[in-house]
């Protein structure tokens, strides 16, 4: 079993390891004891992967079990399901020594966490993700929040998980766009920080043969990323390769295209534009351009650059008239620049031109 430890304001673990799914109960009940616990899911997840998940927390001694499961979608990551999942641990008299177990992807990762974080001012909860973003990226560092009309998450709170527990084996039954999206997440930390892994998936066929070695990886990047910046006020933002532009486009797309797509989209444009600076080495720009469209990931889009930049300011990266860029200087070796936002056009456009 691989394990991964996060030494943020508290310190947990991360367990990776094919079939771990039906040890979730010996492997938490040392973290939390044999408390009441409750299982929070969406449908698609609840129904594919829930009777194993209750049942080894059942067999571990945990009591009570009960479990709260939402529509799938994104849809269901507001301030709606938020009331009702609090409401529903209040009226099923869940305490501060319960614990909840997230059991999906980012959204009800998100959605558990930030539950968590309000519930009684803050219960234990653990991950259990099941898609490859979730194992990245959403399931570590404590990131929790619902969307709100006005943006996406734009209401949450940092609140680090007691446990992550991820079984790589459920990515099986993942759509596969679904899977490929998580991929974008995976080629950005190769992008950031991580030559290795970036070179790994160069050389490569199915990303799914090493998927345990590349979820490892990811997870140690992001480990490291979160231990320097929990609070996100320095090298975190790092992570947002890629994003301030994608946002442009998903929200543009009125969110047919989905986030990994539009992530993809976005280190694209941001790291032609800076290979057209020379800021970037042209052949970095080529491999990232050709493993993105290996694994079944746009990289360009029909959107003007006006329109863009316009949707892209709503990101709140931004701070009054100047915004901080993740610009790609190399495979590897992305950097912080902060500019005025104006800055921003003159990177789409160069992204699409060249
Ligand atoms: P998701 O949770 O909506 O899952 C995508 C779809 O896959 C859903 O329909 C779900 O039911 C289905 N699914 C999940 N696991 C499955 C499985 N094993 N087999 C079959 N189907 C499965 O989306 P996501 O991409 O995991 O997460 C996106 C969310 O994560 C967004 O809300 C985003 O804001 C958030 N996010 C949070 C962080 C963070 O640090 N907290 C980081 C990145 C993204
Ligand atoms: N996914 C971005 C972060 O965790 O900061």
């Amino acid at each position: 079993m691989k394990k991964i430890t996060i030494e943020a304001s508290s310190e947990y673990d991360i367990l990776i390891e094919k079939g771990l799914l039906d040890r979730v109960g010996e492997l938490s009940v040392p973290v939390t004891g044999k408390v009441k616990a409750a299982v929070v899911s969406d449908d698609t997840v609840f129904s594919l992967y829930g009777e194993r998940v209750v049942s080894s927390l059942e067999g571990a001694g945990y009591t009570g079990i009960t479990s709260f499961v939402i529509p799938h979608g994104e849809e269901s990551k507001n301030l709606d399901s938020f009331t009702r999942l609090i409401t529903y641990l209040a009226e099923t008299g869940y305490t501060r020594s319960d614990v909840v177990f997230a059991l999906g992807g980012g959204v009800v990762g998100d959605l558990a966490g930030f539950a968590s974080a309000c519930f009684l001012r803050g219960i234990r909860f653990i991950q259990i993700p099941t898609t490859l973003l979730a194992c990245v990226d959403s399931s570590v560092g404590g990131k929790t929040a619902v969307d709100i009309p006005m943006g996406k998450n734009l209401v949450g709170a940092f609140h680090q998980p007691s446990l992550v527990l991820c079984d790589p084996t459920v990515l099986d039954t993942l759509p596969p766009e679904t899977f490929a999206c998580g991929m974008a997440e995976v080629i950005k930390y190769g992008m950031i920080c991580d030559r290795p892994l970036f070179e790994l998936l160069a050389a490569s066929g199915d990303p799914r043969e090493n998927i345990e070695t590349i979820i490892e990886m990811c997870v140690k990047d992001k480990a490291a990323i979160v231990g320097e910046d929990e609070f996100d006020t320095g090298m975190r933002q790092l992570l947002n390769l890629g994003h301030t532009i994608g946002h442009g486009v998903e929200s543009l797309s009125d969110f047919s295209v989905m986030h990994g797509e539009a992530v993809a989209i976005g280190m694209a444009i941001i790291t032609r534009a800076a290979a057209a600076m020379g800021l970037c080495p042209t052949e970095d720009c080529q491999s990232l351009l050709g493993l993105l469209r290996r694994n079944a990931l746009p990289t360009s889009t029909e959107y003007g650059a006006e329109d863009i930049y316009r949707k892209s300011l709503s990101d709140k990266k931004r701070k009054g008239g100047t915004i901080t860029l993740v610009v790609p200087h190399g495979i590897a070796d992305s950097r912080l620049i902060s500019c005025p936002v104006e800055t921003v056009l003159d990177y789409i456009k160069q992204g699409l031109q060249s």
